[in-house]
């Protein structure tokens, strides 16, 4: 019998639906008065909510200091989701209902008498999971995750115990700014918890997208064997974002472009582009290949630094002409600032499938687009037939992954230019996930509150990947430190980065490609 090859006959092979039993807990938000808790988690939260995935019976509990009542915390809520929720208007129906589980505890992180106050409020819940699974998201500034934890262990509440239930904690990075001070961080957070208790996010890792490098790369055939040395030439990863560090000048001051988002975001997308298949698609065999791949990349020396690492600033610029400032005139950013807000390196991964092929990597802010995504480009025809007769003009066949926005897989690949004449040109063949899913943009918290729920460590971050990272981007900190930006360095806001970038692709023959436009 024939088969169909319509993709709406297709099958869909679900994975995972029966590890994804999220039982009835309380979610304690430590630092509740603050933006991520009002922007990013209680909207999550909310759709989970409107989406039907949140657990049969659960409590939010914001802990913060200032004294407010259960409802006046839930009419802030609703203001501040009025203007954050990713879908609007908010659903009043669905609204009610989530508000009911909304709770809010008065208390100063650093007091004992908080938790005990905490340790009281969840007794008195209704139900025994509701008393005894919690997950506690740590929104606070770093230098509290380790009092809090200690807290919550001598309140009792940390027990450990899977009879007793399971108790979680959530945290967000900055996880240190070198390996010694995350090597201290990770010391305190599990000096009264288990690894396995810990939850690192990482946001990019929650992103549907970064999702499927996986899926793409390890459930098609086609693919998986040209992803290595022999076939590809070279790799790009670009995040690129249009905006300056705006508001955000005081945090950036400290943390710079390599810490920000070179150390996690970009290393994470690099481990899972290259990593080797894991043995199964559980949390750790996963992990362990990421880690293993960070430890494959060739350590940078301090003179490789400069050969192999573009560090940018921006100065004011334009961009579809508005007028941009520069860093060092943006708010609570030294006049003076050598702080980078861009990063371009070359990468090696000392690996048998990966041996020689460089993998280029860039990010920065005030660039002409907000875009992430990872080009794959494969290795020239031989110099014969077509080759030789276009030279340079016969474009190498390249595989972009658009992460965001307008998410997609395009080829590209050369094709005959109709006509009499023979001429060929490249073609691109696209696949989006808008055009074929419909339009599905849950945001990564969304997904990691509920894989957080679950237990599911998949999408979070080990201890041993945390270290990892540091060790590859402190060889280069350290190389930068003593030495104040070139002129070289510099780059109008609303470009593509300082031309030292540009050189570091040349050097070798190659060039970035701009963006993908979709
Ligand atoms: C954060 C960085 O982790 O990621 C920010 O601290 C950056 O500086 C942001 O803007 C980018 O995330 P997204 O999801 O907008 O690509």
């Amino acid at each position: 019998m024939e088969q169909s090859d319509s993709l709406s006959d297709a099958p869909v092979c679900r994975l995972g639906e029966g590890r994804k039993v999220v039982d009835p807990c309380s979610i304690v938000i430590f630092g509740a008065s603050g933006d991520l808790t009002s922007r990013k988690l209680v909207p999550a939260l909310y759709h989970l909510c409107k989406e039907n995935q949140m657990p049969p019976d659960f409590r939010i509990i914001g802990v913060a200091r200032r004294e407010k009542s259960d409802e006046a915390w839930r009419s802030e809520l609703r203001q501040a989701l009025d203007q954050f929720s990713r879908t609007k208007p908010v659903d009043d129906q669905v609204w009610q209902a989530f508000a009911q589980h909304l709770l809010y505890c008065t208390g100063d992180l650093t007091d004992p008498a908080a938790y005990q106050k905490l340790a009281d409020r969840l007794a008195a819940l209704g139900s025994e999971p509701l008393r005894r699974n919690l997950l506690f998201y740590l929104a606070t500034a770093p230098s509290q995750f380790g009092v809090v934890v200690e807290q919550l262990h001598r309140a009792g509440l940390l027990d450990h115990e899977p009879q007793k239930g399971w108790q979680r904690i959530v945290i967000e990075k900055p996880f240190g700014h070198d390996l010694e001070s995350a090597r201290q961080l990770n010391r305190e957070l599990t000096r009264f918890a288990s690894e396995e208790q810990v939850f690192r996010i990482d946001h990019y890792l929650g992103k549907e997208t970064v999702q499927n490098i996986l899926m793409f790369r390890f459930s098609n055939a086609i693919f998986e064997r040209l992803w290595n040395r022999d076939s590809v030439d070279h790799v790009q990863i670009t995040v690129s974002e249009k905006q300056g560090v705006g508001q955000r000048g005081g945090y950036y001051e400290e943390a710079g472009a390599l810490r920000d988002m070179v150390q996690n975001h970009l290393l994470q997308i690099l481990s899972l582009i290259a990593m080797e298949p894991p043995v199964s698609l559980d949390a750790e065999p996963i992990r362990d290949e990421k880690v293993k791949l960070l430890k494959s990349l060739r350590p940078l020396q301090p003179s490789d630094v400069t050969k192999q690492v573009v560090r940018g600033q921006y100065f004011a610029g334009a961009l579809n002409g508005q007028v941009q400032p520069g860093y060092r005139q943006e708010p609570k950013v030294k006049p003076d600032s050598n702080v980078e807000t861009y990063v371009a390196l070359k990468m090696f991964i000392d690996n048998w499938r990966w041996s020689n092929v460089p993998f280029f990597l860039r990010t920065g802010k005030s660039l002409p687009s907000s875009t992430s995504e990872v080009r794959v480009q494969f290795r020239p025809t031989p110099d014969v037939l077509f080759a030789a007769q276009c030279g340079q003009n016969l474009d190498p066949n390249a595989l972009t992954l658009r992460l965001q926005p307008n998410e997609g897989i395009s080829l590209r690949f050369n094709g005959k230019v109709p006509g009499t004449t023979l001429a060929v040109r490249p073609v691109r063949m696209h696949f989006s996930y808008d055009a074929e899913f419909g339009a599905y943009t849950p945001e990564a918290y969304e997904r990691l509150l509920l894989e957080a729920m679950a237990g599911d460590a998949t999408l979070f971050i080990r201890r041993d990947e945390v270290e990892t990272a540091w060790r590859i981007v402190d060889g280069i900190r350290q190389a930068w430190d003593t030495k104040p930006l070139s002129n070289r360095e510099f780059y109008a806001a609303g470009t593509w980065g300082p031309i030292a970038a540009d050189d570091l692709l040349s050097h070798s023959g190659h060039a970035w490609r701009a963006p993908v436009a979709v």
